[in-house]
């Protein structure tokens, strides 16, 4: 894929299912990754480690914390020299029925999903602007992975869905305030993955599972590596133009099946 090599790549969330996947796609194509995550110092060294010890490293980074998102990008950027693709990607999800959702889930999956969302994307766009702009090379590119449900409602998904649904109209402020310095930004909106948390609730609730494989009409569920090229594409030169919008990689599953 075209400029992707010696690019300098960002992921939050990176130790997690989607964010190992993705990692792993960038650095196949030649790209240097930094991976921020919650884990500890050992544990997250070991992660990038095994993605390549030459080309990935591990920050430690709670995209909650603006001191810790600041912090994290320096120590990335100590790496990468600079931040071409930042990736807002850690997220946390509690499914509870409406009237049962309570106040700490719906903070915390605001804080993490949404906020967290804001702060990487806000201070890597501060870097970026100070990336030099040749011609119609962009100075940067954020990406979000976001999810199917950011427009269309989950049962029990209260706080997800509207965490999900703020990223996405975040991401289009972001696209249209930066486009003219050469940034883009857009989503990468999964559909049900069978990895993260959506495994472990998979596994655990066969009425969950069950609504799963009905509900998606390619009965199945997505691997992680399904996801991860469609990242890749947005952060290369054929998607120079692409800003503003979302792929949405669903197996059709936010079409209404009427059977
Ligand atoms: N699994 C799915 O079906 C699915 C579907 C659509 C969207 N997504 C989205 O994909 C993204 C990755 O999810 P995943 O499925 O790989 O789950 P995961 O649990 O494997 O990965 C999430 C990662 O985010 C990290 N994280 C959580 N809070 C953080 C914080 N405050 N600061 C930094 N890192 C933090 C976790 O430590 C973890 O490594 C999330 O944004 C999720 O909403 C997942």
């Amino acid at each position: 894929m075209k400029g992707i090599t010696g690019k300098g790549v960002f992921i939050s969330g990176g130790c997690g299912d989607i964010g190992r996947a993705v990692a792993a796609r960038f650095l196949e194509a030649g790209a240097r990754v930094v991976l921020g995550d919650l884990l500890p110092e050992r544990a997250g060294r070991a992660a990038a480690k095994r993605l390549s010890p030459t080309a990935a490293r591990y920050v430690r980074c709670d995209v909650t914390s603006v001191p810790s998102v600041a912090r994290a990008l320096k120590q990335a950027i100590a790496f990468l020299g600079r931040i071409d693709v930042a990736i807002s990607n850690a997220g946390t999800v509690t499914n509870q029925p409406f009237l049962a959702v309570t106040a700490d889930a719906w903070q915390r999956t605001l804080d993490v999903n949404l906020t967290g969302s804001f702060n990487v994307a806000q201070q890597a766009a501060r870097l970026m602007m100070k990336n030099p702009r040749r011609g119609r090379a962009r100075r940067g590119v954020i990406l979000f992975t976001g999810s199917w449900v950011q427009e269309m409602p989950w049962p029990h998904g209260a706080s997800y869905c509207a965490s999900k649904g703020g990223q996405l109209m975040l991401m289009k402020i972001i696209a249209q305030e930066l486009a003219p310095h050469g940034i883009t930004a857009n989503i990468v909106a999964p559909g049900m993955v069978y990895a993260g948390l959506t495994k472990a609730i998979y596994d655990r609730d066969r009425r969950f599972a069950k609504l799963v494989d009905r509900t998606v009409p390619l009965l199945r569920m997505c691997s992680a590596e399904e996801v991860a090229g469609s990242f890749l594409h947005l952060a290369s030169d054929d998607a120079a133009y692409v800003t503003g919008t979302s792929i949405v990689i669903d197996g059709g599953a936010s079409l209404v099946r009427r059977e």
